[in-house]
């Protein structure tokens, strides 16, 4: 399949990589056509990889990523054409952390909105899932890397679209038992709420390479 992602940073980065390594085709999309970490990138993913602006990485893509600094996705997905958005799946894993007051830094959208409802409401005819954003990119797309089983959410408002999105997370490592499908888009609330104590734990643990294990 063809994916657009969206996002140039370490988070783009990992991701695009890994749909390469499992077959896929990136484009990663960025502010400006020239962008050179993703014209590096493009090059190192030979004939799968390509770059270009958000707009182009939308039009390309048949299934998008959403991996651009939280607090401007609303601005990055403003870039690109609606129509490229038009019923195609969007994989948010952004979160909306503002570092201008120092650490640690605060959500710009929490309680009773979240990014992910912010985005679908901004694009209604994308079908919005919101997932991923509650661990390390390396974590996100290794999920073998953590020894014991552990758990990535899911929510949305399209059954199907977290239906296709379950079947890419399966192509990333994760077993079926990990998945938790939370409900509609609102229910992002949560997993996007839960930054505040995984910056905290961040500290604490000294590494990224953790993640939630839920027992029953
Ligand atoms: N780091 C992790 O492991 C991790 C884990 C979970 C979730 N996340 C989330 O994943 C997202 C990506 O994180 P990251 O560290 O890879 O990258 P980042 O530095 O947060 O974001 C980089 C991307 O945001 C775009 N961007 C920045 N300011 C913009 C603006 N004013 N208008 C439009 N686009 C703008 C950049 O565009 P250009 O390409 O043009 O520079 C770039 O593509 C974030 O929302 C983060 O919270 C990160």
């Amino acid at each position: 399949m063809h994916i657009g992602v969206l996002g140039t940073g370490v988070v783009g980065q990992t991701i695009s990589s890994r749909l390469v390594e499992i077959g896929h085709t990136v484009t990663m999309g960025s502010r400006s056509a020239d962008n050179p970490k993703a014209a590096e990138w493009a090059a190192s993913a030979g004939h799968q990889g390509f770059a270009g602006t958000f707009a182009e990485a939308a039009r390309q893509g048949e299934m998008l990523f959403n991996c651009t600094a939280g607090m401007a996705s609303l601005a990055a997905l403003d870039a690109v054409d609606e129509g490229d958005l038009d019923g195609k799946v969007l994989i948010d894993v952004a979160n909306a952390l503002d570092g201008s007051g120092g650490f640690p830094p605060r959500l710009s959208v929490s309680n009773d909105d979240s990014l992910g409802e912010q985005i679908q409401r901004a694009h209604p005819s994308a079908r919005v899932v919101k997932t991923l954003n509650t661990m390390n990119c390396q974590v996100m797309a290794h999920p073998r890397r953590l020894g014991g089983s552990h758990v990535v959410f899911l929510s949305g408002n399209d059954a199907e679209a977290k239906a296709d999105v379950s079947r890419l997370l399966f192509e990333f490592g994760w077993e079926p038992n990990e998945l938790i499908d939370l409900g509609d888009i609102t229910t992002a609330r949560g997993p996007e709420m839960y930054l505040a104590l995984w910056v905290r734990m961040f500290g604490a643990i000294g590494s990224g390479d953790f993640n939630i294990g839920v027992v029953r």
